[in-house]
């Protein structure tokens, strides 16, 4: 009797704190709802674009490339991104909504795509994933279609067309040679009438190379503009620009065995 009585009150005490709990429960769950929605009423979008561009010679020198499957892409710089970010955060703005990727709203595109916005990663690839990927992080959030985002970039990388102005400048591929990075940098601003950022990477021989530039880009996709904010990247004054062979590439042998991280200040 005693037992059964204890044993009901303690189910009625179950209950109600389980009641209270399913209480409690609804009220955490409002407030962590006000607190997960606040930053999204908040959340910055973007209000200009990095281009980042790569130079491809730099990548194979540090790690192993293959060749694409589609065929070899040009000897040139490729399009890493075109990445939207916001000037208050200085932050990347990704993952918007969006629709999803559909290669074939990129068909009149695809000889520019392979050229020059190619992954040369191991195992040899179509370069799709790379696109796919890009569009789903950086172009969904660009107010732009699908066919217009990638047009926008491969027309931006053409218009500084980074290759062109340091040829220009004496600055030519070399395994061997050092260029001062001041002489990079006053090469490509001079032709883009802003201040590029500049990356290297571990190369060869323990020597720093150039490996991408970043160029910032009005929202509209349309005017280069001075950085709002800038990446900071570490590099020596003196750098190699590591010629890359875009027939053949392959690991090369001479470059430093040992994989050093890139270098990120
Ligand atoms: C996300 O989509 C919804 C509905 O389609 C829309 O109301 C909202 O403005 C969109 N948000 C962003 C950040 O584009
Ligand atoms: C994509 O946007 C461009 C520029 O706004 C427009 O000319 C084109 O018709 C659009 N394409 C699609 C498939 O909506
Ligand atoms: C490149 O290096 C990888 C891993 O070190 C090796 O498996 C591959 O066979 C090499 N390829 C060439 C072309 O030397």
């Amino acid at each position: 009797m005693a037992i059964s009585s204890l044993l009901a009150s303690l189910s009625k005490c179950s209950m109600e704190a389980k009641r209270s709990s399913t209480v409690s429960g609804v009220v955490v769950a409002f407030l962590l709802g006000v607190l997960f929605v606040s930053p999204l009423i908040n959340a910055k979008s973007f209000d200009f674009f990095l281009l980042v561009l790569m130079w491809p010679g730099a990548y194979c020198s540090q790690s192993t490339c293959c060749m694409p499957t589609t065929g070899p892409p040009k000897n040139d710089f490729f399009v890493r991104g075109l990445w939207t970010y916001n000037s208050d955060t200085g932050e990347a703005v990704t993952k918007c909504n969006g629709t999803s990727f559909d290669v074939k709203q990129l068909s009149s595109l695809m000889d520019d795509l392979h050229s020059y916005w190619s992954n040369i990663k191991c195992p040899s690839n179509n370069g799709i994933g790379n696109w796919k990927s890009t569009w789903k992080t950086y172009g969904v959030c660009s107010g732009m279609n699908e066919t217009a985002y990638f047009e926008t970039a491969l027309q931006l990388r053409t218009r500084v067309d980074p290759l062109y102005l340091l040829n220009k400048n004496g600055i030519l591929q070399s395994s061997w040679k050092l260029y001062d990075i001041s002489d990079i940098e006053s090469a490509i601003a001079e032709g883009i009438k802003a201040t590029p950022v500049l990356r290297c990477s571990k190369g060869p021989w323990g020597y720093f190379q150039l490996y991408e530039i970043y160029i910032c880009v009005d929202k509209d996709g349309k005017s280069i503009i001075e950085c709002p904010v800038k990446p900071r990247f570490t590099c020596y004054r003196k750098v190699l620009f590591y010629p890359f062979d875009n027939e053949q590439p392959h690991n090369i042998s001479t470059a430093n065995p040992i994989q050093m991280p890139i270098s990120v200040e």
